[in-house]
């Protein structure tokens, strides 16, 4: 009888707190009865949609909370609540494979890479966004390995040098490279942020256009074009490094640019953006589910999801999580033909019973930016079913933050956030929102 009595009272108790957390109307949940047993169990564990929008999980990715003129990480929005998190991928291992790669693939084609035959081989470089590190981070691994860097504050100097053709520039460098038996000097030709009119930066038409007035004052000294992305870097390689047979080198691993490399494009690197776009719903994923973090990271989930250590790496101190980066060439990028695809590892499906469908709403900073919409995007509506995410996703202008925050008017409809800023500064006008 007793025993009756206690069971009585804990079904009321435990029908009455799902009744006040989960009836706050923002959760958008119509709930059948059957749900009902499922919902008392979420709103026990205080995750329902009633958590108060500052306390609910946040991710940035892509663009990581830093100052854009010192690259200084910005600790306040990485500890926003204790489950935000960082996604992106780690800026300088992927640096150095880059520069490395332009490196080797002058040493391997010696014998034809100085078109003009003066000795000097000349490069053009692409830069994205001069106050975005993984930017900055590009520019210096290819100054580095080429030798054309130049030291200023304790590192290389990653500033845009305009043109440089007399190798006069103060920002960079002449290098020397010995190759084939021979010795060249290595030259900047010319470089700069590709920011177009608007003020969208990694602007590939911009690149593009680049090209052309680059190549129509100095093309015969051109014997490589580098750029800190695929977007920026086949914009100049279809207008004009294709035709002339002159090797380009970019990021991404963007489906159009490894596909090119069968057609001359000297290279690119993958950031495993199939890991990033993982990372970045799982980390949500976890918390919501109020699972340890690791989860299905670094320990297997219950569906057998996993990643090792050659993929990623997990500094808690940033709170960032951080793919590794392959390089691919004319050696390896059958592998990588279609970047779409979900990394293997990490591709099976969560068991709703356990990870209930919830609502996420996400942005991308630039609707037109190459890798975010056709690799990281595709690839994130890829996992979202898998993860049992109703994922929003919002398109900006590369522009303006506010044409971003203006669509997040109502942050109570969602579960966790899922940010890209357009500029690294601004992370204050996110959480501002989430903070009212
Ligand atoms: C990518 C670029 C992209 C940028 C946007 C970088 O990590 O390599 O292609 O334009 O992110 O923030």
């Amino acid at each position: 009888m007793k025993k009756k009595l206690v069971l009585w009272t804990m079904a009321a108790l435990l029908a009455f707190s799902a009744t006040a957390c989960g009836g706050s109307g923002d959760s958008g949940n119509t709930d059948t009865k059957e749900e009902g047993s499922k919902k008392e169990e979420t709103a026990s564990k205080g995750e329902s949609s009633s958590v108060a929008n500052k306390d609910k999980p946040l991710v940035w990715f892509n663009r990581q909370p830093s100052n854009s003129s010192t690259g200084e990480l910005d600790m306040n929005a990485l500890n926003f609540n204790k489950d935000t998190y960082y996604v992106g991928f780690d800026a300088n291992q992927g640096a150095e494979l880059q520069g490395q790669m332009v490196k080797e693939y002058i040493e391997e084609h010696a014998d034809t890479i100085d078109r003009n035959g003066d000795g000097v081989i000349g490069y053009v470089l692409a830069i994205g966004d001069i106050g975005h590190n993984d930017s900055i981070a590009r520019t210096r691994g290819v100054r580095k390995a080429l030798g054309t860097g130049v030291e200023k504050d304790g590192n290389i100097n990653s500033e845009p040098v305009g043109t440089n053709v007399d190798g006069k520039a103060t920002a960079v460098q002449d290098g020397t490279l010995e190759a084939g038996g021979k010795k060249f000097t290595v030259r900047e030709l010319g470089s700069q942020e590709m920011k177009n009119s608007a003020g969208a930066t990694w602007d590939a038409a911009t690149a593009g256009n680049a090209i052309g007035t680059w190549s129509s004052s100095f093309g015969e000294d051109i014997d490589v074009v580098v750029s800190n992305n695929d977007g920026m870097g086949m914009s100049m390689f279809n207008a004009w490094s294709k035709d002339n047979k002159v090797p380009t080198f970019g990021y991404d691993a963007n489906s159009d640019a490894v596909a090119a490399i069968a057609e001359g494009y000297g290279g690119t690197i993958s950031q495993h953006a199939d890991v990033q776009a993982y990372l970045t719903l799982r980390v949500l994923r976890n918390a919501l589910d109020g699972v340890d973090i690791d989860t299905g990271i670094g320990t297997p989930d219950e569906a057998g999801n996993v990643l090792s250590e050659n993929e990623y790496r997990y500094s808690e101190e940033e709170r960032s999580y951080y793919a590794l980066n392959v390089a691919v060439t004319a050696d390896n990028y059958k592998d990588f033909t279609d970047s779409t695809k979900t990394f293997e590892p990490v591709s099976n499906q969560l068991d709703e019973s356990k990870s209930p469908k919830k609502k996420v709403w996400l942005n991308i900073y630039n609707a037109s930016d190459n890798f975010l919409s056709s690799t990281y995007q595709p690839l994130l509506q890829n996992y979202d079913d898998l993860l049992n995410l109703d994922v929003e996703y919002i398109g900006g202008d590369g522009q303006t933050e506010s044409n971003i925050t203006n669509r997040l008017g109502n942050p109570g409809q969602y579960d966790a956030f899922a940010i890209n800023m357009v500029k690294t500064d601004n992370a204050a006008s996110y959480t501002a929102l989430l903070n009212q």
